[in-house]
């Protein structure tokens, strides 16, 4: 197996999915960031096996993932394959000593498995047991956005309406999308309805909420630790290929100081206020920061405020988090391999 070694870097890393629009865009946060690759072996499906991906300007081969890869020892493996590899994979990788960061829905409410942004609970990652979660792409900048507000005035309620780009879905919501912009019939689709000129809803459970509703209700509670924190939220993909835009109102326990906060946000490394214009979702695109413009207040409640926030669904939202989990760890000193587990956890 040809792995390009740099000699001034330091971890051993796996992607697995590394072929997806998550996992490509894991390859170019890394070297963007100048994370300390020694090693980097690339994973996807039997599909890709025999491709190759640009690392520094090198070729690196795609491996079809099997249970071998498991004992090559890396420090660190990136998930970004779907939920049911990530079951079977991550706690084996875990189990022999890596340190796994998944940004499927796996383990998200897992207890075992923290559920981190590295700005609002980037301590949480210092207690993993071998894997750890990325939030939902949605569930990301918002909890970046809410973090601020919750510090200074307190938060009560918050009601959001996403407004989500197809790359949400991965590739195949680009090539749905792509599709009936060219007037073909798609090949693939992520949802029954036309996606052009059309605004549609995640699939809608028995209960009347979708999954990924849920998934923003409950994921943002875990990560700012406000359990009895009151969410309600309703994701609509429209039709746009990057980016995902929130309308946010939030009540919070005190009466909103809107100066304040807005110099709190400017302070705030991933936050972009927007205050002459408003962030849209292709001006976001491609940047790693959480843009947030918009914000009024509330006529009827001076404990309650609205905002715009907007952010890359592919970097923030899914790699660039990744990557900054694994960035808080290293800071800390906490991200070399460990010690194969002894717990049984066979391949
Ligand atoms: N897109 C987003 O905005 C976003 C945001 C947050 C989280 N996520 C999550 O990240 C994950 C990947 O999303 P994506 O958007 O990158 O999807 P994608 O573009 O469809 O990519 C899927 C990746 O998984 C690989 N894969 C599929 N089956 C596999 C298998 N059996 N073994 C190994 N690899 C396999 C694919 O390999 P092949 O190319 O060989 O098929 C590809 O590399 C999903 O769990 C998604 O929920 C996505």
């Amino acid at each position: 197996m040809f792995i390009p070694r740099i000699a001034t870097m330091s971890y051993r890393i796996g992607i697995v999915g590394a072929t997806g629009l998550v996992g490509r865009t894991l390859i170019d946060v890394l070297a963007e960031r100048a994370f300390p690759v020694a090693e980097l072996g690339l994973y996807a499906s039997a599909r890709s096996a025999g491709s190759t991906l640009k690392w520094h300007g090198q070729a690196v081969p795609v491996h079809e993932l099997t249970p071998s890869a498991v004992e090559i020892g890396y420090d660190v493996v990136f998930f970004s394959a779907g939920a049911t590899v990530s079951l079977q994979y991550a706690p084996l990788f875990a189990a022999a000593g890596a340190t796994v960061v998944d940004n499927s829905s796996a383990w998200r409410a897992d207890p075992t498995a923290p559920l981190v942004v590295p700005e609002v609970n980037g301590h949480r990652a210092l207690e993993h047991q071998g894997i750890i979660a990325n939030p939902n792409c949605s569930t990301i900048q918002l909890a970046v956005a809410l973090k601020p507000i919750a510090d200074l005035f307190g938060l009560e309620r918050v009601v959001v309406a996403t407004y989500q780009s197809v790359s949400g879905a991965g590739q195949r919501g680009l090539d749905q999308l792509s599709a009936e912009l060219c007037g073909q019939e798609p090949s693939v689709r992520i949802s029954s309805h036309p996606l052009a000129h059309n605004a549609v809803f995640h699939p809608i459970g028995n209960d009347g909420w979708s999954q990924e509703e849920r998934k923003v209700m409950t994921e943002l509670l875990r990560i700012l630790e406000l359990p009895d924190l009151a969410v309600a939220a309703t994701c609509v993909r429209l039709p746009f290929f990057r980016s995902h835009a929130e309308a946010v109102w939030v009540q919070c326990q005190h009466p909103v100081d809107l100066p304040a906060l807005t110099a709190a946000y400017q302070q705030h490394p991933s936050i972009a206020v927007c205050q002459e214009d408003y962030p849209t979702p292709q001006s976001v695109a491609g940047s790693d920061q959480v843009w947030i413009g918009r914000m009024r207040r509330d006529h009827f409640d001076p404990r309650a405020i609205l905002m715009w926030v907007v952010a890359d669904n592919v970097r923030k939202g899914a790699a660039t988090n990744a990557v900054q989990i694994a960035e808080y760890l290293h800071h800390h000193g906490q991200l070399s391999r460990k010690q194969p587990s002894t717990s049984g956890v066979t391949l």
